[in-house]
C-alpha cells in the first residue's frame, strides 16, 4: 500500500551571540519550537559569554551549537574572522533551509554573510533601522546595511523601518512590519515575574537602602562612546548624585572599556550603586522602579517607553527615531553638562516628566514573534 509522503519540517537555523539578540530572539525560538512546521536549530556564537548565558538560562534555551568565540576586549576584525569561519562550519553541518539573524551585531552580520556565501536565504529580525551615520552607532549601522542587502525576508519592527528599506529599493513584497520582538520578550518576562516573584527579588536589599529616593537607572556600552564619551557620562552621574534625593542604579556592562572608567570615577558614592549586569527579570524590575532611564542602549530605548519611563539617550543620533517622535525618548548626547541639565529638567519639572512618561509606546504590541513565524510558514509554503 502506498503512503502519502509527509512533508518534513523546514529546518531553521537561528544564529545569535549577544545579550540583546538573545532577548529579542527567544520569543521567536519559543514560537518556532512550538510549531511542527519547523525544526528549529539554535547556534550561539557566544560573542558575549556571561551576558548571553544569563538570557539563555531564564528563557530555557539550550543551544545546539555554541562556538564560544568571546575573548577579553576583543577587536572587531579578529571577532568577525572567528565568527565567519565558525558559523560557516555550523551551516555546512546543519544544512538549514533558512537562517535567522537579528539586529546589527558582528554575529548577525557574519551569520548573514556566511549564509549568503552558501546561497541560503537569510531572514532578518529587526530590519530597516537606520541612523544614516556610519559612525553612530559604530559599527552597527554598517552591519545592518550589509544584512539588509542580502536578506530574503525583512521583518521591520515599525513603519519607519519599513520605509527605510523601501527607500533602498528593497522589494516591497519582502518587507513586513511585525513590531519589535523585544516587546514580546518584555511581556513574557513580566508574566514570569508575576508567576514567580522571586525571579526579580534580588534587588530588594538595594531597594531598601534607596527607599524614598528617586531612582535613575543607567546603562552604557557603545563603542563610539569609549574614551571621552564614557568619561563625560561618569562625570554626569557624579554631578547628579550630588542631589541627596537621587539614587543611581547602574548595572555595568562587562566590556572592560566601560568598567574601568566607571569603577575609577564612580566607586565610593553612597547613592550610586555600580552592580553586575542584571539578568532579564532583574533588569525588568529596575525598569519598573526607575523614575528615569539614562542609556546608550538600543533595547532600553524600546523597553523604557513600553513601561512609561522617560528615557534619555546618550547618543548623537538614533536609529530608533520612533521613541523621540512619540516624546518618550530624548537624545542628549554625551556631554556631561547636557546630560545633567536634561536629568534636572525631568526631576524638577513635573509637566516635562509627565509629558514623556505618558507618551505612547511605538515599538510593538508583543505579538511580533507569532507574525514572524506565520510569515516564515507562508514562505516555506
Ligand atoms: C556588542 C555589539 C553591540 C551590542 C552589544 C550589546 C558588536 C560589534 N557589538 O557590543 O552591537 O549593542 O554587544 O551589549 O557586535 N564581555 C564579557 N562578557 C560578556 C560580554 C562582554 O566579558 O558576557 C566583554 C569582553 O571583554 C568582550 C567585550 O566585553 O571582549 C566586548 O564584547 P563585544 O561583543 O565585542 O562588544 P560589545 O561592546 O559588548
Ligand atoms: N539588559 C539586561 N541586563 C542589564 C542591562 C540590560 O538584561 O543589566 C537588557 C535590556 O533589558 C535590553 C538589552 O539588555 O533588553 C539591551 O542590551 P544592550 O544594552 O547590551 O544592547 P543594545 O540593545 O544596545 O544592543
Amino acid at each position: 500500500m502506498s503512503q502519502l509522503a509527509s512533508t518534513s519540517p523546514a529546518r531553521i537555523l537561528v544564529v545569535f551571540g549577544t545579550r540583546p539578540e538573545a532577548i529579542k530572539l527567544f520569543p521567536v525560538i519559543h514560537a518556532l519550537k512550538a510549531d511542527p512546521r519547523f525544526e528549529c536549530v539554535v547556534c550561539v556564537s557566544a560573542q558575549h559569554r556571561q551576558m548571553l548565558d544569563q538570557v539563555l538560562e531564564i528563557a530555557g534555551i539550550v543551544p545546539d551549537y555554541d562556538l564560544d568565540v568571546m575573548q577579553p576586549d576583543q577587536s572587531l576584525d579578529a571577532l568577525t574572522a572567528r565568527l565567519l569561519t565558525g558559523l560557516g562550519r555550523v551551516m555546512d553541518e546543519v544544512r538549514p533551509d533558512r537562517v535567522i539573524v537579528q539586529g546589527d551585531t558582528a554575529t548577525a552580520m557574519a551569520g548573514g554573510l556566511a549564509a549568503y556565501y552558501r546561497k541560503l536565504p537569510v531572514d532578518h529580525v529587526e530590519a530597516g533601522l537606520r541612523s544614516y551615520n556610519i559612525h553612530h552607532p559604530w559599527p552597527e549601522e554598517v552591519n545592518r546595511k550589509i544584512i539588509g542587502s542580502l536578506a530574503s525576508l525583512h521583518f521591520a519592527p515599525t513603519a519607519t523601518a519599513q520605509n527605510a528599506l523601501l527607500k533602498e529599493n528593497v522589494d516591497p513584497s519582502r518587507v513586513h512590519v511585525t513590531g519589535n520582538t523585544v516587546i514580546d520578550a518584555l511581556h513574557w518576562v513580566t508574566g514570569e515575574i508575576e508567576r514567580r516573584p522571586e525571579l526579580a527579588a534580588g534587588l530588594s536589599r538595594l531597594e531598601e537602602s534607596f527607599a524614598g529616593r528617586r531612582i535613575i537607572g543607567v546603562t552604557s556600552h557603545r563603542r563610539e562612546n569609549f574614551g571621552e564619551g564614557m568619561e563625560q557620562i561618569a562625570q554626569a552621574i557624579r554631578e547628579i548624585a550630588q542631589r541627596p534625593e537621587v539614587a543611581v542604579i547602574f548595572p555595568v556592562h562587562l566590556n572592560p572599556n566601560v568598567r574601568k572608567v566607571m569603577n575609577e570615577r564612580l566607586t565610593g558614592l553612597d547613592n550610586v550603586a555600580l552592580i553586575e549586569p542584571l539578568d532579564y527579570p532583574h533588569f525588568a524590575r529596575l525598569l519598573s522602579i526607575a523614575e528615569i532611564m539614562l542609556t546608550d542602549s538600543g533595547g532600553v530605548q524600546e523597553e523604557a517607553p513600553a513601561l512609561g519611563k522617560p528615557v534619555l539617550v546618550m547618543r548623537e543620533t538614533t536609529e530608533r527615531p520612533e521613541g523621540v517622535d512619540a516624546g518618550t525618548a530624548r537624545l542628549v548626547g554625551t556631554s556631561a553638562v547636557t546630560i545633567v541639565s536634561e536629568l534636572a529638567t525631568l526631576l524638577d519639572d513635573k509637566a516635562a516628566y509627565d509629558a514623556m512618561a505618558q507618551a505612547h509606546n511605538p515599538f510593538g504590541d508583543g505579538l511580533a514573534s507569532g507574525r514572524i513565524v506565520e510569515l516564515l510558514a507562508r514562505e516555506i509554503g
